[in-house]
C-alpha cells in the first residue's frame, strides 16, 4: 500500500472514531449539563436573543442540532444562520456541509490557521465558542505557549474588540505521555507560586488532590492535574486580555479506543465577561479588585475539586444514560436543511 493510502486510511479510521465517540452518553451529558446550561444562561443575560456560535462541530454537529432544538440558535429552511464552523478534515467538512446546509461562515483548515491568519476579525463577535479539540493541550512537538493557545488568545482579542462576553468551551485529550514536560513544569511552578502568595490556596489544592503535591498529581493523575491547574492558566490569559472569568464547570470521562490505551478527556466550560471600563461609575470597585476577586474565586473552586467525573455519575444513573443515548439517536434522525 502506498504511503498516501496508508495516511488516508488512518485519517478515515480517526474520523469514524471521533464520530462514534461523539455519540456516546458521556459526551452528551456534557452537551446537556455543561454546554446547553451555559448557553442558556448567556441567552438569558442577552434578553433571550439567539446566540452567535463558533464551533468545531464535527460531521454529526450534535452540539449545533441540540442548540437549535433548545431555541438557542436559529434553524431555517436553508440552514443555521447563527453558526460558524471550522474543520480541518476535508472528508468531515463535506459531510458537515450536507448536515448543516448554509451557515454564517465556514473554514476548511485548522482553527489555528483560521485564528492566526488574515481575515479572522470579520468573524466576530460570538456568544459561544466551542473548541472541542481532539488534541493535547501541550504537545511535545510545540513550545508551551503553542499555536492552540495563541488561537485562544486571538479569540479573546476578537471578543474584546467588540466588548463582548462569551461562553468558552474547551476540550482536551489528557494523555500524559507525549506531553510537553516544560509546559507541565511551568504549570506546576505557577501553582506553587500561588501557594506562597495565597496561603489558603495550598489547603484548597491538597483537599482537591487527595493530599498530593502538584508534581505528584501531574504524574499520578494527569487528567485531574489539568482539571485543577488549567483554569488558573486560562484565567490568567483572560485577565491579560481584560476579561474576567465569571463561571467555571469541569467534566472528565474515559475513552477506550479499540486500539491503544485508555485515556481521559477533560472539558472546561467558562463564562467570560469584559472587565468594566475604568471609572465608568464611581460606586463600582476598581477593575483590578474585580479581576483579583474573581481570580481568587476561580482558583479556590478549581483547586478544591476536579469537577464532575461523568463515568461515575452515569454508572449510578442507568435511566439518565438511556435518555441521553435516546436523545442523540433522535438528533441524528433530523432531516438536513433543503438543498444541503
Ligand atoms: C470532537 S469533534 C466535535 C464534536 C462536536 N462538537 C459535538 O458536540 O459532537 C471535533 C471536530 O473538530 C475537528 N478538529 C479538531 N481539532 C481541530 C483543529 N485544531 N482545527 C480544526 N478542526 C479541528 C475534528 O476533525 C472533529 O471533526
Amino acid at each position: 500500500m502506498t504511503a498516501r493510502r496508508v495516511r488516508r486510511r488512518r485519517r478515515e479510521r480517526a474520523r469514524r472514531q471521533v464520530s462514534k465517540v461523539s455519540r456516546t452518553p458521556v459526551k452528551h451529558y456534557v452537551r446537556r449539563r455543561g454546554w446547553v446550561e451555559a448557553a442558556k444562561s448567556r441567552q438569558g443575560r442577552l434578553g433571550g436573543s439567539y446566540l452567535q456560535v463558533l464551533t468545531l462541530c464535527g460531521e454529526d454537529a450534535l452540539d449545533v442540532l441540540l442548540f437549535a432544538r433548545e431555541g438557542l440558535i436559529r434553524r431555517d429552511a436553508r440552514g443555521f444562520p447563527d453558526v460558524s464552523w471550522c474543520e480541518w478534515s476535508a472528508e468531515t467538512a463535506a459531510r458537515l456541509r450536507m448536515r448543516l446546509g448554509r451557515v454564517r461562515r465556514s473554514f476548511l483548515g485548522s482553527l489555528e490557521q483560521l485564528a492566526l491568519g488574515g481575515d479572522f476579525d470579520d468573524w466576530f463577535p460570538f456568544d459561544v465558542v466551542n473548541l472541542d479539540f481532539t488534541a493535547l493541550p501541550f504537545p511535545r512537538s510545540q513550545p508551551p505557549f503553542n499555536s492552540t493557545w495563541k488561537a485562544i488568545q486571538a479569540i479573546l482579542r476578537g471578543q474584546r474588540s467588540h466588548g463582548r462576553g462569551f461562553e468558552l468551551f474547551l476540550t482536551f485529550n489528557a494523555t500524559r505521555e507525549p506531553a510537553n514536560e516544560a509546559a507541565i513544569r511551568q504549570l506546576i511552578e505557577v501553582v506553587e507560586q500561588n501557594f506562597g502568595i495565597r496561603p489558603w490556596s495550598e489547603q484548597a489544592f491538597l483537599a482537591g488532590s487527595g493530599s498530593q503535591s502538584p508534581n505528584e498529581l501531574s504524574v499520578q493523575a494527569y487528567d485531574k492535574f489539568l482539571l485543577v491547574c488549567l483554569p488558573k492558566f486560562i484565567a490568567r490569559l483572560a485577565t491579560d486580555e481584560q476579561f474576567v472569568v465569571k463561571g467555571l464547570e469541569r467534566f472528565s470521562y474515559k475513552r477506550r479506543p479499540p486500539w491503544g490505551a485508555t485515556y481521559s478527556i477533560v472539558k472546561f466550560v467558562l463564562s467570560l465577561d469584559p472587565l468594566p471600563s475604568p471609572a465608568l461609575r464611581i460606586n463600582v470597585p476598581p477593575r483590578h479588585e474585580i479581576a483579583s476577586q474573581s481570580y481568587d474565586e476561580l482558583v479556590r473552586s478549581s483547586f478544591e475539586s476536579p469537577g464532575v467525573d461523568v463515568d461515575q455519575v452515569l454508572q449510578y444513573e442507568p435511566g439518565l444514560r438511556q435518555s441521553l443515548g435516546d436523545e442523540v439517536a433522535s438528533l441524528l434522525q433530523e432531516v438536513p436543511p433543503m438543498g444541503a
